[in-house]
């Protein structure tokens, strides 16, 4: 039947409002209640020896897909090639016989992402994709899909889908990684841990919508912004441009923080704010030293942080919205949803049609 708003102003709100739902279902259909350990279906190759895997998707899925490939290198040691579907159906990369194929699509019926898909089986790669539709074209023609449990999404701009692709995704790492011995069981452990914590912390997250609104009342009336992350935060980051781009119609560009000073750094004065993904750890010294810098050529510099960072930032910060503190394995969802809720409430001030934002289709079945 049909699906009603329960009492949200757009479908986008009350889907913002399902992470915290979303996230705690995935987890159930991967995780064993017993032993407390994740269980996912026989993979199409073998884990161990597996040498190579290419990622591809479009828009947000793509950003989570990029996110993946941060955590597969880093925590399962395995190389990854990644690229826009739009880009991966005609490049024509080398391969060798039986490496991983991994698409993500909310829909599956993404026009590029499922020739990509075809593109790949001719090169012999096994696929595998992360769903939100099971029942799509990309399932039908996938060697496994690993699924998810967001629920119908409506609004255009995808959110829900999004974290529950992470939370797949997040689970994938963790047993690529044990298997592949990259990993240690403990520290698997703890991820998963702060995995199964995120739904709380992002409940959280959804609370703070009063200084979200603050920070979209400046957002809401510049013509362009920034969006700064290094590191894993920098997909986050293009997360957050896309999302205000779509549904605002604000120009926004993500860099990754170290790049600025090649180029966009001379976009920067008092009319193109800066808004920094910025979570306290190693990375976190190096992306404020790009906002001092930011800082110094007049730029307005609004922080997303934990109370440990906002210390650090507070100096040179117009705004900053302080977020709980979490595993850095788990930074990634969690400070997703701080940046679509912005975008959400730059979108209410600007009076733009949130769930139906003009020129655009939920599902982009052309090519
Ligand atoms: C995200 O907000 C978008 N509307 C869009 O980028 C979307 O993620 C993209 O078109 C991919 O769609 P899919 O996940 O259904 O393949």
């Amino acid at each position: 039947g049909a699906i009603g708003k329960d009492g949200y102003r757009h479908y986008m709100e009350k889907e913002l409002h399902e992470h915290p739902v979303v996230i705690g279902q995935t987890l159930r259909r991967f995780v064993n209640p017993v032993t407390h350990k994740i269980e996912l279906p026989e993979l199409p190759f073998d884990m161990k020896s597996l040498k190579r895997g290419i990622i591809t998707a479009c828009g947000s899925a793509f950003y989570a897909g990029v996110i993946g490939r941060y955590w597969l290198e880093e925590l399962a040691r395995l190389p990854i090639d990644l690229d826009v579907a739009s880009e991966m159906r005609y490049r024509n990369p080398p391969f060798d016989k039986g490496g991983m194929g991994l698409l993500v699509s909310q829909s599956g019926e993404t026009a590029d992402t499922l020739a990509a898909l075809r593109a790949l089986k001719k090169a012999d790669q096994k696929i595998i994709s992360v769903l939100n539709n099971e029942h799509s074209s990309m399932a039908r023609e996938s060697d496994l899909v690993l699924g998810m449990d967001a629920g119908v999404e409506i609004a255009v701009a995808s959110t829900k889908a999004f974290t529950a692709q992470l939370t797949v995704l997040a689970c994938l790492t963790l047993v690529m990684g044990q298997e592949r011995g990259t990993i240690t069981p403990q520290y698997a452990d703890e991820c998963l841990t702060a995995l199964l914590d995120l739904p709380s912390r992002v409940a959280e997250v959804l609370q703070m919508q009063e200084q979200i609104q603050k920070m979209a009342q400046i957002v809401a009336q510049v013509q362009s912004v920034i969006y700064l992350g290094r590191g894993i935060m920098f997909p986050v980051a293009m997360e957050g441009a896309l999302k205000l781009k779509e549904i605002s119609y604000i120009h926004a560009d993500a860099y990754a923080a170290g790049e600025m000073k090649h180029g966009p750094i001379a976009l920067i004065d008092n009319t193109v704010p800066v808004i920094a993904l910025l979570p306290s750890g190693p990375l976190f010294e190096k992306t404020l030293s790009n906002l001092q810098e930011a800082k110094a050529r007049g730029g307005r510099i609004l922080v997303f942080t934990d109370a440990k960072g906002a210390e650090r930032v507070q100096s040179i910060a117009e705004q900053i919205v302080v977020l709980p503190t979490v595993h850095s394995f788990v930074t990634p969802p969690l400070y997703t949803v701080p940046v679509q809720m912005l975008a959400y409430e730059a979108a209410l001030l600007k009076g733009t049609d949130v769930d139906q934002p003009r020129n655009l289709a939920k599902s982009v079945t052309v090519e």
